[in-house]
């Protein structure tokens, strides 16, 4: 079931289907907290952009929470027909775009980039490791040198951070958590943050690398969180949980 997450044409069906907007494994205020300290002021108006959108509230209370120069993607071009009708006033800030390949945008050009579980998708392509590097190497690309890569996930730290830190293509220095889910059923996700240092000089780059680690808000132990965590086949196991969880909630 899990490599249909992989596939285009699964999502412009579910897309399809379904009228119900939905944010994969937390909301828009769940991260509030940990965002509004890592992203830039919203005085500032830094631009973010959101990739693997889908059909989530999230892009909107992002906005709504004044970050107002973003742009939100998704290669699901059902999808965001849909997110410009319900969100008229962000019409211009929704376009179709495939992620592994944003040919649309010039390298350097984003103050930060957000992936809500998209890396979890990519992760269930065919070819999930290299997939999801080519990932981590076009949201490198994309953002300005000091910019920030935020990435919330179904996987743990651990199987996060390589896809930035050991690529080859990449020059990141970075901070994860772990926060707990509020939800029914919920275990926990990641929140990692990665700061690039591609294009900047050794001054700069010593001074971005010094804020790290980063002090999370209300970050918890993944163990800690209930024992269906300390049964083998860990976050697999959890990636479906959620999955299925959020398909029976369509
Ligand atoms: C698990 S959903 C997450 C949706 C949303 N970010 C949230 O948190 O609720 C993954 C989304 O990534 C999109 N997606 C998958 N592969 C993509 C790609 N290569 N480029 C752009 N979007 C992609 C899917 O269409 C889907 O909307």
């Amino acid at each position: 079931m899990t490599e249909r997450y992989g596939d285009h044409d699964y999502w412009n069906e579910r897309y399809e289907l379904s009228d119900c907007p939905f944010d994969w494994m937390c909301s828009y205020d769940d991260l509030a907290p940990n965002l509004r300290m890592v992203l830039p002021s919203a005085h500032t108006m830094p631009s973010i952009l959101v990739v693997g959108c889908g059909d989530a509230p999230f892009s909107a209370d992002l906005y709504l929470d004044g970050y107002r120069n973003t742009l939100n993607v998704d290669y699901s071009d059902v999808v965001i027909r849909k997110q410009r009708g319900r969100f008229p006033f962000l019409e211009n800030n929704f376009q179709v775009m495939n992620c592994l390949d944003m040919k649309e945008i010039d390298d350097d050009t984003f103050d930060a980039v957000i992936d809500k579980s998209l890396i979890d998708t990519t992760m269930c392509y065919a070819n999930g490791h290299d997939t999801t590097m080519q990932l981590y190497r076009e949201l490198s690309r994309v953002l300005r040198p000091g910019g920030r890569l935020i990435t919330i996930s179904l996987h743990r730290e651990i199987e996060v951070l390589p896809y930035g830190i050991d690529n080859p293509a990449c020059s990141f220095a970075a901070s994860s958590c772990a926060l707990a889910g509020t939800r029914e059923n919920d275990t926990c996700y990641s929140f990692c943050v990665f700061d690039k240092l591609d294009g900047c000089d050794a001054e700069t780059a010593a001074v971005i690398s010094s804020v790290h680690p980063i002090e999370f808000i209300d970050a918890v132990s993944w163990d800690s969180r209930g024992e269906n965590e300390k049964e083998s086949n860990g976050f697999i196991d959890e990636l479906l949980v959620s999955f299925n969880y959020a398909l029976e909630a369509i």
